[in-house]
């Protein structure tokens, strides 16, 4: 089948080939056949080593398909059966499971570190990015990773509930807990931002500002939901202009950078709440006073993957799309083919394109 390999850290360029395998589907795995998958900024986090993951690697974890094979002890989905990947299999024995953060579980992450599933040229070994790799036509995963969806929501749609609209609309709903008539700003405005804006927007919130270098961003998070937008440049004056200085009830990081984290840090009022949604640097530290942590009285919050249970959050946001209260067709900016995932990859960087899907 053809996949998209990243070789080395670093490499400009994925290795599109037409000669990957898959290891067989073993007693409790799902072979997936990808339908949709989208490229979402983490994708390009493992191709730069922001997110380490063992290498060569199919890169891809936000994705959709149907089901075409499955192991003798699963019984959760069959052949048919419309599936979003799930790029942090939840294992409901571990300590984080036990403690009702599956989005915690490292049991099938760890996993994925050490089982290569994908064979190329003859028997070379490569990982699929989280255990997944989506970049392919057709994956295998722990039963865990395929989570059923209705049949009639569109693989696109289905592919970006996969990561970036569960990690924005997460973050606000399960993370924040964000309530009807308060603020919210939002640093970065790409798909996991916007997915914020609208989880803010759908929660009540009566201001929401966006905040992002490229007009084309602003412009688009106004029509999802942001009733303010500018610039980083200009984000003093916006909290002067919204809030008369004193700052948001949520400040929300959705670039992945510690200059951004103080962006939200400073978008927030005294007793707010600041959470971290980006995926950021193991060397990227956060500068933040030991007395301002303290005495600001603000909270920062982590929010991995939109601290969701996406058994309960696939189906539930799948249907708030049904119902008409998001827009997830703005969100998709151009559907492509896997064969142009190299400028794909290139356009993100640009920053100018919002979720660009692969269609297969
Ligand atoms: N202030 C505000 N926005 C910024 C800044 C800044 N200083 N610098 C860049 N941005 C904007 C970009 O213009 C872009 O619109 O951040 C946005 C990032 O969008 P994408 O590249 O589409 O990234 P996305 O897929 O939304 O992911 C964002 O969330 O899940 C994590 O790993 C992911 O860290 C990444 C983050
Ligand atoms: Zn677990
Ligand atoms: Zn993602």
């Amino acid at each position: 089948m053809r996949a998209a390999l990243l070789h080395a850290v670093g490499d400009d360029k994925l290795d599109i080939r037409d000669d990957v395998t898959l290891t067989p589907v073993g007693p409790s795995d799902v072979r997936v056949k990808i339908k949709a998958t989208g490229v979402c900024h983490s994708d390009l986090s493992v191709m730069s080593g922001v997110l380490p993951m063992p290498l060569p690697v199919v890169p891809g974890h936000e994705g959709a398909g149907e089901v075409v094979e499955v192991g003798d002890h699963v019984t959760t989905v069959k052949p048919g059966d419309h599936v979003i990947v799930n790029w942090t299999p939840a294992c409901d024995a571990c300590p984080s499971c036990s403690a009702g953060q599956p989005y915690l579980c490292t049991t099938y992450l760890v996993q994925s570190f050490s089982l290569a599933r994908f064979r190329f040229g003859g028997d070379t070994p490569a990982f699929g990015m989280t255990g997944c790799g989506t970049w392919a036509e057709e994956i295998v995963v722990p039963w865990q990773g395929a989570i059923k969806v209705d049949s009639d929501v569109p693989f696109e749609v289905a592919a970006l509930i996969g990561c970036g609209i569960t990690t924005g609309v997460g973050a606000v709903i399960n993370t924040a807990k964000v309530r009807p008539g308060t603020t919210v700003a939002v640093i970065g405005c790409g798909g996991v931002g916007l997915s914020v804006i609208q989880g803010a927007r759908v929660s009540g919130a009566t201001k929401i500002l966006a905040v992002d270098p490229l007009t084309s961003k602003q412009e688009l998070a106004r029509k999802v939901g942001a009733t303010d937008a500018c610039a980083p440049d200009q984000l003093t004056e916006a909290i002067g202009a919204l809030t008369g200085g004193r700052g948001f009830d949520y400040g929300f990081e959705v670039v992945g950078r510690s200059a951004t984290i103080m962006s939200a840090w400073q978008a927030t009022r005294r007793g707010g709440d600041v959470i971290v949604v980006g995926a950021g640097a193991m060397d990227d530290m956060v500068p933040l006073s030991a007395f301002n942590l303290l005495f600001e009285g603000k909270n920062l919050l982590s929010s991995l993957y939109g601290g969701s249970d996406v058994r309960r959050d696939f189906p539930f946001l799948a249907n708030l799309w049904k119902a008409g209260k998001l827009d997830l067709e703005s969100m998709i900016s151009s559907r492509i083919r896997l064969a142009d995932l190299n400028d794909a990859v290139a356009a993100l960087r640009g920053g100018e394109v919002l979720r660009q899907v692969v269609l297969f």
